[in-house]
């Protein structure tokens, strides 16, 4: 039987609720069309996100029971530190409360303004730390992964290529790190490879420049080695981790998505100078190096996550969901970012509805539309989101990839919500040549689409 099973059953649930078109209507134009500020008692089918949203095992919630609330030394975080020692293999291990505060303490100490940090594909927190503090934050992501169309089994590695003519551009000596997000969620969710992962690891040894992975979904991404790469099928997810990770020498994490719990991250590092700058800043901004800004028992689920996140029948359960929700909208003729992505689907906008021009940002407007049809909230990871200036000329540069992204939270919904979901997905693209574009009535200076709001072009209702 083709069915992703589930290697769990249901031991809590939570109600959740349809509200009424006319309701829907309402709250979506409250919301200057940018459902961040709906609320999400008004959500029937919440994927805006796989951060923060899993639903915790049994024992994760025990573990929070047990947890140690010691200021410093706290067992929690021994027990934390062993595990993520465990998997990434790296020295030094430094608790933050989610991923961007790792990030922004990683580039406020070895950034320095006019400085170049490339990755396949920055996510936005990644390339707004890098900008907020003046450096230059650069997409070197193969081109294959720019074809929404094309049915490959890596797109989310990096251009050698690409790589090389940046230290040729700015010289190794602007270049403080490199970067590479597994799995590439910007780019559609989709896996880079243990050899692209080689190749680029042996360049930055080349060019004595720190690799750093941005490891997010690094579980998801060792599932896809196992499943796709020639040589690995036999390798565990443990083994094939320890392979990656031994390629680079650090990395940033949010633990809200493959460590299963809903707040909390960490950066590891092997190198004592940075690790002890970055403890510095952390005690500063987050608390004293064996708590980070999280509690003793955020930590106990964390590092309990971790070790369920690595089980295969896990991974084949959580992977073969999304894909499964894939191939439903293959069947209903919804055009998506192929293959499906480790933790999301991404809905190409583009195709959706050719008539919207990219600066009256299509993706926002099939997001909007998702609401208003059935109560499901997806994300915009497209011009709302990754519009930005040419650091060169100063002109708006739209992303190359305009799409809705359909983001399933672990362990959360069922396959017959997912199957509404397409459902609704469909009816938006029937009602699509009637859809208009939007425009923006009010954005931040940065990380706009989080509290942007827009209208439709021309006034009047959407
Ligand atoms: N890096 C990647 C690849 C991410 O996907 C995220 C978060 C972060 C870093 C930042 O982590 O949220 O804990 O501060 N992504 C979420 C998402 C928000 O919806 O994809 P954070």
């Amino acid at each position: 039987m083709d069915l992703p099973f589930e290697p769990y059953r249901i031991k809590v649930v939570e109600r959740i609720h349809r509200v009424s078109p006319q309701e829907r209507a309402r709250l979506l134009e409250e919301a200057g069309y940018n459902v961040f500020k709906i609320p999400s008692a008004a959500i029937y089918v919440d994927l805006l996100t796989d951060s923060g949203t899993s639903a915790m095992s049994d024992r994760q919630w025990a573990a929070m029971m047990t947890g140690d609330e010691a200021y410093a030394q706290s067992r929690s975080f021994v027990e934390f530190e062993e595990v993520v020692r465990g998997i990434f293999g790296y020295r030094h291990v430094i608790p933050t409360h989610q991923g961007r505060a790792a990030e922004g303490l990683l580039f406020a100490t070895q950034v320095k303004p006019g400085q170049v940090v490339p990755s396949n594909i920055h996510f936005d927190t990644t390339r707004a730390n890098v900008e907020h503090v003046g450096g230059i934050a650069l997409d070197c992501v193969a081109d294959e992964g720019l074809d929404p169309k094309l049915e490959a089994p890596f797109k989310g590695d990096m251009s050698l290529a690409k790589l090389k003519a940046a230290f040729e551009k700015y010289g190794a000596e602007r270049i403080p790190l490199v970067m590479l997000t597994i799995t590439n969620n910007s780019g559609g969710g989709q896996p880079v490879s243990l050899a692209n992962i080689r190749e680029v690891s042996a360049f930055c040894c080349e060019m004595g420049v720190p690799l750093i992975f941005d490891a997010c979904r690094f579980a998801e991404n060792a599932w896809f080695i196992q499943q796709r790469e020639a040589g690995y099928a036999d390798k565990s997810i443990d083994e094939i981790c320890a392979e990656v990770f031994a390629c680079g020498d650090g990395c940033t994490m949010s633990a809200k998505k493959d460590a299963l719990v809903n707040i909390g991250g960490f950066v590891c590092l092997n190198d004592d100078q940075w690790a002890l700058e970055l403890t510095n800043l952390l005690i500063l901004r987050e608390g004293f190096p064996t708590y980070g800004g999280l509690a003793g028992r955020d930590l106990a689920a964390i590092a309990q996550g971790l070790r369920e996140v690595m089980d295969p029948e896990y991974l084949a359960y959580r992977i073969g969901q999304v894909a499964r929700l894939g191939r439903h909208l293959d069947e209903l003729e919804v055009p998506y970012l192929h293959p499906a992505g480790g933790h999301a689907i991404y809905l190409d906008a583009r195709a959706a509805l050719p008539h919207i021009p990219q600066e009256q940002f299509p993706a926002q407007v099939f997001t909007a539309a998702l609401y208003l049809e059935g109560g499901v909230r997806a994300v915009e990871i497209g011009s709302l989101m990754f519009d930005h200036l040419d650091p060169d000329t100063g002109a708006v540069v739209h992303p190359a990839l305009e799409l809705v992204r359909l983001a399933v939270p672990r362990r959360v919904y069922t396959h017959t919500q997912l199957d509404y979901v397409a459902e609704i997905c469909a009816r938006v693209m029937r009602n699509g040549p009637r859809l208009r574009g939007l425009e923006i009535t009010y954005a931040p200076p940065a990380l706009r689409h989080f509290t942007a709001t827009l209208r439709p072009v021309a006034g009047g209702p959407f």
